[in-house]
């Protein structure tokens, strides 16, 4: 009986303990291992009308939580490249006066193709592709090629490099 009673007292301790330890590890072990999360980036997103825009200029639309700029050049063609500045990541926005995509905090330029042409940004503005459908202008994320992939894999561990 005496023996039977301790037994059940060290069961009852020891679970009692492997349950403590566990509400205090579980708890670490999650903060530790943040659970991986997936920021949903839509496929493709409605820019607006074709005649919503006009030539030499440009408006900023959100593609997931990203900004991306919309514009139509001089000669009537629509383009789209990310938003971000690739300088520090402010939103770059299009100067009509000066018929390219500037960034305002440091004055940083763009040409209508998104090549950094003044300033300190080091890389192009990445572009997106806009397909016309039914008067909608439909600007949904580029496709890179395997050897476009590997490039610019290389490009930014070459920019990476060059910062510090
Ligand atoms: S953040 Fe755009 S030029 Fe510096």
């Amino acid at each position: 009986m005496k023996g039977s009673r301790r037994s059940f007292v060290n069961v009852l301790l020891g679970t009692s303990f492997g349950a403590l330890l566990g509400s205090i590890l579980y708890p670490i072990a999650k903060f530790l291992l943040p659970p991986k999360t997936v920021e949903a980036q839509p496929g493709s997103v409605v820019a607006g009308t074709v005649g919503e825009f006009k030539p030499n200029s440009g408006k900023i639309i959100k593609f997931g939580t990203k900004p991306v700029i919309v514009l139509e050049t001089p000669g009537g063609e629509i383009r789209a490249f990310s938003a971000v500045c690739t300088h520090l990541g402010c939103t770059v926005q299009y100067r009509e006066d000066l018929g390219h995509i500037w960034c305002a905090c440091h004055n940083g330029h763009y040409d209508l193709n998104g090549i950094n042409i003044a300033g300190p940004p080091p890389r192009p503005l990445p572009p997106f592709d806009v397909k016309i459908k039914d008067d909608k202008v439909f600007v949904s994320r580029r496709v890179l090629a395997a050897a476009d992939r590997m490039r610019k894999k290389w490009l930014g561990s070459w920019f990476a490099s060059k910062k510090t």
